[in-house]
């Protein structure tokens, strides 16, 4: 029997919990996946078909502050905007909240900020449901392990479940039914010098939902029977990788898988196609780069935008080619955090 999403709350938490301060808030970072997620076994908890590897985007993330609020509705900001009821962002949230409401009339209000650049491919969403179970948690005084938090941020967002840890994260597919299994643990590796490069394409929201794209690909496509043998492959590449700081390695693996999504999408029937004219050039770019000697390689999410790898030393050639990259250095710490600064 289909186990739901409000069973799983009820396992972890104690939901007639009252808050334990006035308002709470937390940060959670954006992620990228290196060896991706692309596949539910469970569409209602979002159980993946496979385990993922991600890095998380240190300072580009969301911050969340949640407080009880006295109205017949919940009040949604996004970077101090009031968002309207039809919008996706406003939608979804609710959903998410109403699994976490002590009481049907409790109502919320959240203020969402986030520094990710508008259209950026890094789902700003998912940085926020992980920031709002984080913020959640503080509010009720819950006091979750990461472990939990990450199985309660998942049931908004498959990939959420990633964000809750800073650095690579592994997300364990698991193989229970009831999903308790399948959560994200940080990997005890850094690597200071990896940079991440953001290359926008096309700022404007997603023709197709990634949630829509990958029952598509999983109902249709003949060689997704292929994909739980090429994650596997490729993560253990990456963790061997990482244990060896092989940054080619890394890169190659990366793109490899990220290509191999974008395949098996353009064997779903009717295929789906992310990539623009745009993002097939500066995939060309990044080959031609790459046999002159350069150490650079892309990932590619569910839209047209390209996440480019490379090392600190080749910064500055990789920014000569790619004028308008925004650069990420997941692993030097940030002084300041400049999204959770509320007035
Ligand atoms: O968590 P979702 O439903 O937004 O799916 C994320 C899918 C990819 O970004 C394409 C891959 C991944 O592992 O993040």
């Amino acid at each position: 029997m289909q186990v739901t999403r409000q069973q799983i709350v009820r396992e972890l938490i104690n939901n007639s919990a009252v808050p334990q301060q006035e308002y709470a808030s937390a940060y959670a970072a954006s992620n990228i996946a290196l060896c991706k997620y692309w596949g539910k076994r469970d569409v209602e908890l979002n159980l993946p078909v496979t385990s993922s590897l991600s890095i998380s985007m240190s300072h580009l993330g969301a911050c969340s502050k949640i407080s009880l609020c006295d109205s017949a509705e919940d009040h949604i900001f996004l970077n101090a905007v009031a968002m309207s009821h039809n919008t996706m962002f406003y939608q979804r949230l609710v959903e998410f909240l109403d699994l976490f409401r002590p009481t049907q009339d409790t109502k919320f209000t959240i203020d969402t900020k986030t520094n990710i650049p508008v259209g950026a491919g890094l789902a700003s969403s998912v940085c926020g449901f992980a920031a709002t179970i984080k913020a959640l948690d503080a509010l009720f005084g819950w006091d979750l392990e990461p472990n939990e938090l990450s199985i309660l941020a998942r049931l908004g967002s498959g990939s959420a479940c990633r964000s809750i840890y800073d650095g690579f994260v592994l997300w364990h597919a698991g193989s229970a039914a009831n999903g308790l299994d399948s959560f994200a643990t940080q990997l005890e590796y850094d690597w200071p010098d990896l940079r991440v490069g953001i290359l926008l394409v096309d700022g404007r929201q997603k023709s197709m939902t990634s949630r829509d794209a990958m029952q598509s690909t999983v109902e249709t496509c003949r060689f997704y029977k292929t994909w739980p043998e090429l994650v596997t492959t490729a993560i253990e590449h990456t963790l061997r990788a990482l244990d060896h700081k092989d940054f080619w390695l890394l890169g190659a693996t990366a793109e490899a898988n990220a290509l191999a999504m974008h395949a098996l999408m353009l064997a779903t029937t009717p295929p789906i196609i992310y990539s623009q004219a745009a993002t097939l050039d500066y995939m060309q770019q990044v080959w031609r780069a790459r046999s002159a000697g350069l150490g650079v390689f892309f990932t590619q999410d569910a839209g047209p935008n390209l996440k480019l790898l490379f090392l600190a030393s080749d910064e500055a050639r990789v920014r000569e080619l790619f004028n308008e990259i925004e650069v990420v250095a997941p692993f030097v710490p940030v002084t300041e955090n400049i999204v959770c600064v509320y007035e």
